[in-house]
């Protein structure tokens, strides 16, 4: 995946201003830019054409879990979920997007100067950006597991979104593209499996979905809770949150990644073996069609999940 450059006109919320998002620069002694000292979000917004308007999918509980987890780097927010989203939605209507978009919130130390001890200089961001799929899943991914093993809670939390410990899915992803594979499975350090480089992963055996556990040192994905939502009240699938060894990934009948990024990705190979069948799987086809459906407001019961940005009223249908 090769991403464009944003538009640097296009206007965004930094130091408590909306402004011109080639005006919104920091100085190069920047805490955060020398040690990693950031948390992030990913949040989407998908673009309806029909109502003409834009919902933000899960913002609240995106900026909620992004403030809780700035609390680990003693990182202060001073806003409520509420008033982020409002933010955020703003963002959005000052740059008239009439598509779906990707919102990237940032919160860091912001001191410009050399040392790694922090203060309480603190900043934070918000950028919304037009974006389409991250990657071209329709035929499936081949997903390889790398050699690099996932972060420790004991050494870089990966539960947040922390920019230092993006590097582990930086190296990640490179290893799992230039071995031919789109993207990265980690184990971890017991050799567990633990995530993609960027998602959340999910294997279908015997009709049972089973995911890692949030103790397995992945990222409590967001995503991945409404999966389980959807798959629990919607399919009556029986769902799993146990450790998932290397090798039940070649012996399973499904896997896919699940994430704000990569939406619901099916997995059609691993370490070079074909999953299942070889094809996209019966049950990750209806999650990933329920979870679309769901993210456009197309799902009774799931109206607080999204924030209309122009104000529509949402007409549930019945699934
Ligand atoms: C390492 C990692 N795991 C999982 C996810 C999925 O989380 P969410 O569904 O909340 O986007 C992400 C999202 O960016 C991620 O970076």
């Amino acid at each position: 995946m090769k991403a464009e450059a944003p538009d640097p006109n296009i206007t965004v919320w930094f130091q408590n201003r909306f402004v011109r998002l080639g005006d919104a620069n920091v100085n190069i002694l920047t805490h955060a830019l020398h040690y990693g000292t950031g948390v992030f979000e990913g949040i989407r917004g998908y673009y309806d054409e029909k109502r003409k308007d834009l919902f933000l999918f899960r913002v609240l509980d995106h900026f909620d879990r992004w403030k809780r987890n700035c609390g680990i780097l003693r990182i202060n927010v001073p806003h409520t979920p509420a008033e982020l989203s409002d933010i955020a939605a703003e963002l959005c209507r000052r740059n008239r997007f009439e598509s779906n978009v990707y919102i990237r919130p940032i919160a860091y130390k912001s001191s410009a100067r050399i040392g790694v001890a922090t203060d309480e200089n603190d900043a934070y961001s918000i950028v919304a950006i037009p974006f389409g799929d991250y990657f071209d899943s329709k035929h499936g991914l081949k997903a390889g597991v790398v050699s690099w093993r996932r972060v420790d809670d004991t050494a870089i939390p990966g539960r947040a979104k922390i920019c230092g410990a993006y590097v582990n899915s930086v190296l990640a992803g490179d290893e799992a593209r230039h071995a031919g594979h789109d993207e990265a499975i980690f184990l971890t350090q017991d050799g567990h499996v633990a995530e993609g480089a960027t998602c959340n992963i999910f294997i279908v055996r015997a009709g049972k979905l089973i995911t890692p556990p949030v103790t397995d040192n992945i990222l409590e994905g967001i995503t991945r809770d409404s999966i389980i939502q959807l798959a629990r009240n919607e399919l009556k699938l029986e769902v799993h949150e146990r450790s998932i060894d290397r090798t039940e990934l070649y012996v399973c009948d499904e896997i896919f990644f699940a994430g704000t990024a990569v939406e619901v990705a099916p997995i059609v190979s691993v370490d070079y073996r074909p999953v299942g069948a070889g094809g996209i799987g019966v049950i990750t086809e209806k999650l990933r069609s329920l979870f679309f459906d769901t993210s456009r407001g197309r799902v009774a019961g799931y109206r607080a999940w999204l924030w209309p940005v122009y104000g529509s009223a949402i007409i549930e249908k019945t699934a």
